[in-house]
């Protein structure tokens, strides 16, 4: 039986945890030969294992997304291993500890924008000609709640977030007719590694807001993939340039 992505070249950043790893895993289960990008060189090998005893087909590239040369050479690997690139997930992220403006040093804001949004310029310039060249494809950007509002990052996370939708609807706007479609995804809270020792901390205030959102949970990573797929295939064909909210409801309030 195929799957949604049968025969699809997919490259899926911050592959080695959380959501990039269930993405990952999401794409490779529907036909998808899958590149798992992560700084963690471990990690990332630890997804294709993973896809690999479960019959797919994967391949890990160690890359620091936030480092232009990191992601040349990987884009390099990926285009010499893969004969086009038919997805690119842009998924990984760090967060700021939820710091406010005066409690934000300038390395702090550098290292959350440049891992959070300006690696979206990198990789997506380094693989975007490759991927118009082979007739198009389709870029999955990871944003956040803290894209659309404030209280889901401190200053740097919500500021590079927002980025990332702005950077979405410009990517669609510029590329759409040159068979680019680009998305947003913007989850609420999920159960990853980056969000654990947050939850565990039991800080009162985060784990308020999270038994305030109507879901009354936070997400488990494969929720967060489902969507993944949708926007990466062609059900969502008529789907360019938007930022889809992903929280169980947390933003209504
Ligand atoms: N967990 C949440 O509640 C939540 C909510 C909204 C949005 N997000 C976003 O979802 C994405 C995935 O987050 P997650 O919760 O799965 O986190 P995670 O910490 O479990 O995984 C993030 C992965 O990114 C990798 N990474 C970090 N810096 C990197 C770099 N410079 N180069 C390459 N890889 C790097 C890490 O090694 C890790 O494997 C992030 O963009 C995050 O901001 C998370």
């Amino acid at each position: 039986m195929n799957g949604k992505l049968q025969g699809k070249f997919a490259v899926v950043t911050g592959a080695g945890s959380g959501m990039g790893r269930a993405i990952s895993a999401r794409f490779a289960v529907e036909g998808a030969t899958v590149a798992a990008l992560d700084v963690n060189s471990e990690a990332a090998q630890e997804t294709a294992d993973i896809i690999e005893s479960h019959g797919g087909q994967a391949i890990s590239v160690r890359v620091d997304v936030s480092d232009a040369a990191s992601v040349t050479r990987a884009a390099q690997l990926v285009t010499s291993r893969f004969e086009r690139v038919d997805i690119l997930a842009n998924n990984a992220g760090v967060l700021d500890s939820y710091a406010p403006l005066l409690e934000t040093s300038e390395e702090l804001w550098d290292h959350v924008l440049n891992v959070d949004l300006k690696s979206l310029f990198l990789v997506t310039k380094a693989l975007l000609p490759t991927m118009i060249d082979r007739g198009g494809g389709v870029v999955v950007n990871t944003s956040s709640i803290a894209g659309f509002v404030a209280g889901g990052g401190g200053i740097a996370y919500t500021s590079a977030k927002h980025g990332v939708i702005g950077f979405t609807k410009q990517l669609t706007a510029d590329y759409g007719r040159k068979g680019i479609r680009a998305n947003a995804i913007c989850p609420g809270a999920v159960e990853t590694e980056m969000t654990q020792s947050l939850f565990e901390s039991g800080d009162a205030a985060v784990m308020e807001s999270v038994r305030a959102v109507p879901a009354g949970r936070y997400a488990q990573p494969e929720e967060i993939a489902n969507l993944a797929l949708f926007l990466a295939n062609d059900e969502s064909a008529f789907v360019h340039g938007a930022a889809y909210l992903i929280d169980g409801g947390w933003t209504v309030r």
